[in-house]
């Protein structure tokens, strides 16, 4: 057995964790990333062998990012056979070299790795030092005896896999190599080893476990306390600043002894579990309005720069997030600094994922199978390096004020070895609460602290309720954001705040992980050379786009997480503020009244309003004419963002004056009928049932015939809807799906009756019988107004459909549009909330969405007019439309961005309704309410010529 295959040994020599801190004063501190000499080697070699033909890497970084081994995306499998504790016997080596200068040796020296995968094996001057393994866990060596004056030579040589690579089958890209931080630390011989900082709402306790000179100052720098050679210190605190996410106060810790300074920060809060099972921070219901991070990157893969945590840090603060689930293993430590210094309450997980296992089960897939002991959760062999996983992580971060629960890890059932961990981590003391979805599930949630779930539907929620359980109820994740959604974060947001005891949840997950080709085209599982399992594009379902741009999916999370709620009613506003602990008056309160999306009155003002608490305005509402729509829209800013936006209705729209002109005469030609006014001139196919050209003082506004349809191209979250739709081969021959992908348009019959264009048809996909079928009624006054109106049964078992309505193409050069509807963003019926009803412009590029993988996108739903090229769409009540780029056959087929090909034409959709987003990719199927399942269908839709525009 070799020793990385040997659950026992996960180190040799390495330092005992520590809290993380980068001495000061006289301690040095030399960074070793930059260039390093780097030898890849497809299979492990013996490093006493002298390396000739070096190549040159940057640490850090991912080696397969760097032009080594290949790229690998794969879920749940491992990328290996489950035969633990082994691994594969050609196990890809990386040996990276560089020298490092000591001036004088005068203390004790270290080598510090942040983050290195999957083990590594250290030499100092050609000497062995040590060994290490656990990817996201920071490692330490004492390499005094080793080092010498003047140059010294370090060799790492990181392997693909151990042992350990078993613990750590996260959902990501696996990557390989030195990929944090790495450094040499030169401090006093007789240093202090650990800090241990324990604050709450009244005190802050320092042990440090050697004398030294201990101070307390605040974030101006004051000193409040100093005690001189204490090993510890307790202060109570006299009116003491809180922290909380809101206000992140932090106090500064200095620690001194024999010349070398260890600063801290941290803050006071407590944390609680009230009667009513909410959660408390400093005494206050708390809601998490979470996000799952992995620290992912386009370019440097699982190596996130300082700068762009920062980024990442501040877009979530400007989404309204503020708490993040650090999945599935502790992140760099930097972020956790960013994280008290700015406010996110932390769950911070340990470096432990085992999903694989569950491959093994077949029967029983979505039950672990601990019966059979084959879990590494229960065997005794596993509990060492288990264990020291967690420790590894609480010791490291256990001084951040930030961090509010421990997770012992993800998706790697519960046993015995969890079991342990929670011993461990009650014996800190620390008030923070455990977290394990596998405890949780798995019935064994007395050794935790919260009842944490994934993707549970509201139905589940209501089932976990009658349970009686007294337990905090939180979605570690849910609403998976892969594609365009998530539609259902609205919904349970709205049942987090109605219920106390529900605390809140991450959203899965933060950024879409990608791999950028060399033309900048995102690329995913299924891409790579040599993959041996891979899960496709199951990697990109962040809530941002991987280079952190967002959409509408960002937009709703923000719009679900936001802090202010308003409810209207007879001339009424009440404003509730949804922050914990900042007062309303510390933002900028707006609101308009639109009529037909011109602003009428505009407001500004301060609204002092405690936390939690609801203020009542009284809104005039102008005596107004308006066709469209009256709406009043009210937002909140701070510091000139905005945070918060609500939406109300004022009063109906009153109903539409339509010009009663006659009906001008349709008459047969050929197999068409054609209908021809002053400025106009339509054909409509009698074989086709649909207009094939309408031309508008001459000018031609069709580029094709308009067609009946029901398709879409599915979004990442139609997966399972598309059983029922269609679009999978597989399912096209076991008989299940409509094949709506693959539609043919019947029409029995069309004919003029009392001077109305009379089409009866049926909509079928290929091998089936139709799902629709239908009566339409054309009619066209002499202004060239064309009333439609479309009445039709959905077939019983047809579940429910994509989408319903017209599609059509135009000429290219008419891609500008107007509407006035839900916007600016794509707009779906549960994906809207962020949107506003109002007149917007835009054009078919504006309109494109660029999810990694093409989909459905665009979408504009409370539609009362659309005007495009010299056509103008209006309805009694309300439609849906796009306007693209890009035919849905293109969009269908693409798997890649740069598959998608203009045909020079504008594709336009105006619809009866188009089904909701969901988040079934990972979620909960789409709820029925979201669902287009209509079985009677009445869609009237009037299309006049606008000669005004250009
Ligand atoms: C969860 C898992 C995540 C991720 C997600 C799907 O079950 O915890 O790591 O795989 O599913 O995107
Ligand atoms: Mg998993």
């Amino acid at each position: 057995m070799r020793n990385y295959e040997n659950p026992l040994v996960t180190s040799e020599n390495r330092m005992n964790p520590r809290s993380y801190y980068i001495p000061e004063g006289v301690s040095e501190l030399q960074m070793l990333n930059g260039e390093w000499s780097f030898k890849y080697y497809k299979r492990d070699i013996d490093v006493k062998d002298e390396i000739a033909d070096w190549d040159k890497i940057m640490v850090p970084s991912c080696w397969q990012l760097q032009g080594y081994d290949d790229l690998n995306y794969t879920n749940i499998n491992y990328p290996y056979p489950v035969d633990p504790p082994y691994v594969p016997d050609d196990n890809p080596c990386g040996v990276y070299q560089r020298e490092f200068d000591i001036k004088k040796v005068w203390g004790k020296i270290y080598f510090v790795l942040e983050g290195v995968s999957s083990c590594a094996y250290i030499y100092v001057n050609k000497e062995y030092v040590g060994f290490t393994q656990g990817s996201h866990l920071q490692a330490e060596f004492d390499i005094t005896k080793f080092v010498t004056k003047g140059t010294n030579t370090i060799q790492v040589r990181v392997l693909k896999w151990c042992c350990g690579s078993y613990l750590e089958d996260q959902d990501f890209l696996r990557y390989n190599g030195i990929f944090r931080d790495c450094y040499i630390l030169q401090r006093p011989k007789d240093h202090i080893e650990d800090v241990r900082i324990l604050s709450d709402a009244e005190k802050i306790s320092v042990d440090v476990g050697k004398e030294a000179d201990i101070a307390l100052l605040d974030a101006e720098e004051n000193v409040l306390q100093l005690e001189r050679n204490a090993c510890n210190v307790e202060w109570k605190i006299e009116n003491p600043i809180l922290w909380n996410a809101e206000k992140p106060y932090l106090y500064t810790i200095k620690i001194k002894r024999n010349g070398e300074e260890i600063v801290q920060k941290t803050g006071m809060r407590s944390i609680a579990i009230s009667e009513k099972s909410e959660l408390l921070i400093n005494g206050v219901p708390v809601k998490l309005h979470g996000v799952n991070h992995h620290d992912t990157d386009p370019k440097t893969g699982w190596y996130q720069t300082p700068e762009a945590l920062v980024k990442d840090l501040r877009l979530m603060k400007e989404l309204n997030i503020n708490c993040i689930r650090t999945s599935h293993y502790p992140p760099t430590p930097h972020m956790i600094e960013l994280c008290d210094e700015m406010g996110f309450y932390v769950i911070l997980e340990n470096d432990m994922e085992t999903h694989g296992f569950r491959m093994r089960n077949p029967n029983e897939e979505d039950r672990y199978d601990i019966e059979t002991g084959e879990w590494p959760c229960q065997r005794a062999e596993w509990k060492k390096e288990m264990v020291e996983r967690m420790q590894r992580t609480v010791m490291r971060d256990k001084n951040h004020t930030s961090v509010i629960m421990w997770s012992l890890g993800n998706e790697s059932a519960f046993g015995e070895n969890m079991k342990e961990m929670v011993r461990f981590i009650r014996t800190q003391k620390d008030c923070r609460l455990i977290h394990s979805e596998d405890a949780s599930r798995l019935g064994e949630s007395d050794y935790v602290d919260v009842h944490s779930t994934m993707y549970h539907s509201l139905e589940e929620v209501e089932a976990f309720f009658k349970t009686g359980s007294k337990q905090p109820y939180f979605f570690c994740e849910y609403c998976h954001a892969m594609g365009n959604g998530p539609g259902d974060i609205y919904d349970y947001n709205e049942l987090i705040h109605a219920t106390p005891q529900m605390i809140g949840g991450c959203v899965w997950e933060w950024a879409d992980h990608v791999v950028l080709d060399e033309k900048g085209v995102q690329r995913y599982g299924g891409d790579f050379q040599n993959e041996k399992t891979h899960d496709s594009n199951f990697c990109c379902d962040g809530m941002v786009f991987s280079d952190r741009s967002i959409r509408s999916g960002s937009l709703e999370v923000k719009t679900a997480y936001q802090p202010m709620v308003t409810q209207y009613e007879n001339g009424v506003l009440t404003v509730t503020n949804r922050y914990d602990f900042t007062n309303m008056e510390d933002c900028e309160f707006t609101y308009e009244i639109q009529a037909d999306g011109e602003t009428i009155v505009f407001r500004t003002m301060k609204l002092a309003i405690e936390p939690h608490e609801s203020l009542k305005l009284n809104i005039d509402v102008p005596k107004v004419e308006y066709q469209y729509g009256l709406y009043l829209n009210c937002r909140l800013y701070k510091d000139g963002k905005e945070y918060a936006v609500t939406h109300h209705k004022l009063a109906d729209t009153p109903a539409r004056q339509k010009s009663d002109e006659a009906a001008v005469q349709a008459v047969y030609e050929g197999e068409n009928v054609v209908i021809t006014g002053e400025h106009f001139r339509y054909v409509f196919s009698r074989h086709y049932g649909t207009f094939t050209s309408m031309k508008i003082n001459g000018k031609e506004q069709l580029a094709g015939p308009m067609r009946l349809t029901a398709w879409r191209a599915p979004t990442d979250n139609d997966c399972n809807a598309q059983l029922e739709w269609g679009g999978l081969e597989s399912y096209r021959q076991n008989g299940r799906s409509e094949n709506l992908d693959k539609q043919f348009s019947k029409i029995y019959d069309c004919e003029i009756k009392d001077g109305r264009i009379i089409v009866k048809g049926a909509l079928a996909g290929v091998a089936r019988r139709p799902f629709f079928k239908y009566m339409m009624s054309v009619n066209v006054t002499k202004d060239g107004r064309i009333d439609i109106l479309l009445e039709g049964n959905v077939h019983e078992r047809t579940k429910y459909l994509p989408r319903l309505g017209f599609e059509f193409d135009i000429p290219e050069s008419n891609a500008a549009f107007t509407y006035y509807g839900r916007g600016e963003g794509e707009t779906y019926c549960d994906e809207c909330h962020y949107a506003t009803i109002g007149m917007y412009e835009s054009n078919a590029e504006k309109e494109y969405v660029h999810y990694v993988r093409p989909q459905e996108h665009g979408n504009h739903i409370d539609v009362k007019m659309l005007k495009i090229g010299n056509l103008k769409f209006e309805t009694e009540k309300t439609f849906e439309c796009k306007v693209s780029q890009y035919s849905t056959e293109v969009l269908t087929r693409a798997q890649h961005t740069d598959e998608l090909i203009k045909d020079g034409k504008t594709h336009v959709r105006v619809d009866y309704k188009v089904s909701g987003v969901g988040s079934n990719a990972c979620g909960p199927f789409l709820a029925e309410k979201y669902q287009l399942n209509d079985k009677q269908i009445c869609f009237e839709v009037e299309i006049s010529p606008d000669e005004h525009y250009e």
